[in-house]
């Protein structure tokens, strides 16, 4: 039976699910989504009715049997266009597809989010601002009237993290924006010279400021990294760590932001109506480090507890097997599934998906979603949509203006996120807060991007965007959006552009003229 759960991800294992979307591709299927889709429109924004809310069910039997209760149940609606939706939908029969680990999946914003979140797109294009702002932090208090209203920490970091800075430093000199700026020491340089990319003074530091501005840094694999220590470290036994997760983990900065807007103007944009923001849990996941090459004896001992590990060491020996471990935690995936519910409450998105992979990674993404669901039950008038990181990315270049909020664990958040910034024109302007209780470190998504390094070539603008959410996150949000305003005035004026965009200006030229636009 079609319950109020039903319709939107249809997840499993192979074989059944797998010819149950292509029974539904072909035909019937298509029909349900375009129901669906007509069903859910309510004309004021908001998905309505029960049809929408997706659910994820790994059992194949049980998803074709849904798909085709649904069908009969829907049927009398099909004829009925989907309010105000006019070409959003596309080819209702394209909707579905088969994943390639042959599980299929469904994009649940067919169930309505393009269409009732148009118009909300469109009033919220110059009004992003974060509820992890007004949230998470309280007001600095005004310091002593000799001193500067805020202390960032400054860290450019590696490659083009420094030319971006110089450009974020040009443009907030122009600005209302009282601040001492405190050069801090992270990165490459520090790890080849010093054995520790992220040295303790750099910690000391950033316990007292209100934020830090962070560039990029390089990270290479490990035998690069002995390789390049200076000749008296090497033999110190010194491991590299990404100085960055490093500086996420030990700040406790669990809220990883990334908004992804597309600016009118900016000849990159996929499509105009795109205004995702995705939150990405940012301490715990495959990035927390845990990992083993070879594997210890006494862990292969103990997973040996398990069945799955036999068909290892009967392969292998433990040499040739390398371990990381994905390690979630339910107040980790609560804190950010909180974060992203909070910000779509205040800013009127009527959807947050969670996107993971509970069919096969069942314990991990499977803490995330039912975690997702339990927070979802918090905020009546939002839905909870649930889809796969594999078929995300398909959706995503399909139909990214039919999601908003998106929230994920790390590394499907980091994958998710630098698609997203793709859809809205790249790395370059893709803008980021690692975000904890005390403290907020802003950094673009983009990395050192070394063969610019140096070049002033880059394009600054997802830089200045992120200098944009740290004034956003201290409360200053007059100042954060007449910067936002600046930068999206220079992007449709498109006067001058970087490389990236087509032109050939430089990094510098691009933030001078964002500076005269303030
Ligand atoms: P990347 O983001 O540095 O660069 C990839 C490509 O994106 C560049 O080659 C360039 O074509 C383009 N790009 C990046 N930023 C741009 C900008 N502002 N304007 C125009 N185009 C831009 O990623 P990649 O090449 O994978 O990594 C390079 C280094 O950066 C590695 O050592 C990696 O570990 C590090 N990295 C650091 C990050 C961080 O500091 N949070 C994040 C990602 C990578
Ligand atoms: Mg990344």
């Amino acid at each position: 039976m079609l319950g109020e759960e039903s319709a939107g991800v249809l997840e499993g294992g192979k074989g059944l699910v797998a010819e149950g979307v292509a029974e539904a591709v072909g035909g019937a299927g298509a029909k349900a989504r375009e129901l669906v889709g007509a069903e859910v429109a309510d004309g004021v924004g908001r998905p309505a009715g029960a049809l929408h809310r997706p659910v994820v069910v790994d059992d194949g039997d049980l998803v074709r049997g849904e798909l085709e209760v649904e069908l009969e149940e829907a049927r009398p609606g099909l004829d009925r266009p989907a309010e105000g939706g006019e070409g959003v939908l596309g080819e209702a029969g394209a909707e579905s597809a088969v994943g390639d680990d042959g599980g299929s999946v469904q994009d649940p914003t067919v169930a309505g989010g393009g269409i009732s979140q148009k118009g909300l797109v469109l009033g919220r294009l110059c009004a992003l601002a974060g509820t992890w702002s007004s949230l998470n932090r309280e007001q600095t208090p005004k310091r002593h009237p000799l001193m500067a209203q805020y202390r960032i920490a400054w860290m450019p970091g590696d490659g083009i993290g420094n030319d971006v800075m110089e450009a974020a430093k040009l443009v907030l000199d122009e600005m209302d924006f009282d601040a001492e700026y405190i050069q801090a020491d992270i990165g490459w340089e520090f790890w080849c010279n010093e054995g520790e990319a992220f040295p303790e003074r750099t910690i000391e530091l950033l316990e007292n400021v209100d934020a830090a501005l962070f560039g990029a840094i390089t990270s290479k694999p490990n035998q690069e990294a002995q390789a390049e220590l200076a000749p008296e470290l090497k033999s110190k036994n010194l491991t590299y760590q990404s100085p960055i997760v490093r500086l996420r983990q030990h700040f406790n900065l669990a809220t990883n932001l990334r908004p992804c807007k597309a600016y009118p103007g900016n000849p990159l944009n996929f499509r105009e109506d795109i205004d995702l923001v995705v939150y990405r849990e940012n301490t715990e996941d495959l990035y927390v480090g845990v990992e083993y090459h070879p594997v210890p004896e006494s862990l292969s001992e103990e997973l040996s507890k398990h069945p799955k590990w036999e068909r290892f060491i009967e392969r292998s020996s433990l040499e040739d097997i390398a371990i990381s471990l994905r390690i979630n935690t339910r107040e980790g995936c609560r804190n950010i599934v909180k974060a992203a519910f909070e910000h779509a409450k205040t800013f009127g998105y009527p959807t947050v998906t969670v996107v993971e992979k509970p069919n096969v990674v069942r314990e991990t993404s499977g803490l995330m979603v039912r975690t997702a669901r339990e927070v979802a039950a918090e905020y009546p008038g939002i839905d909870l949509w649930e889809t796969n990181i594999d078929a995300m990315c398909m959706w995503l270049v399909k139909n990214p203006q039919n999601y908003g909020i998106l929230v994920s664990t790390n590394m499907f958040g980091d994958i998710i996120s630098d698609l997203c910034a793709q859809l809205v024109g790249g790395l370059g302007f893709a803008s980021s807060g690692n975000i904890g209780e005390k403290l907020g470190v802003f950094e673009p998504t983009h990395g050192s991007a070394p063969k610019y390094a140096g070049q002033y070539k880059t394009n600054p603008m997802a830089m200045l965007l992120t200098a944009k959410l740290m004034l956003d996150w201290l409360g200053e949000k007059e100042e954060a959006d007449r910067l936002e305003a600046a930068v999206a005035k220079t992007i449709l004026e498109g006067k001058v552009r970087t490389y990236d965009v087509g032109g050939t200006d430089s990094t510098l030229e691009v933030a001078a003229e964002i500076a005269r636009n303030l």
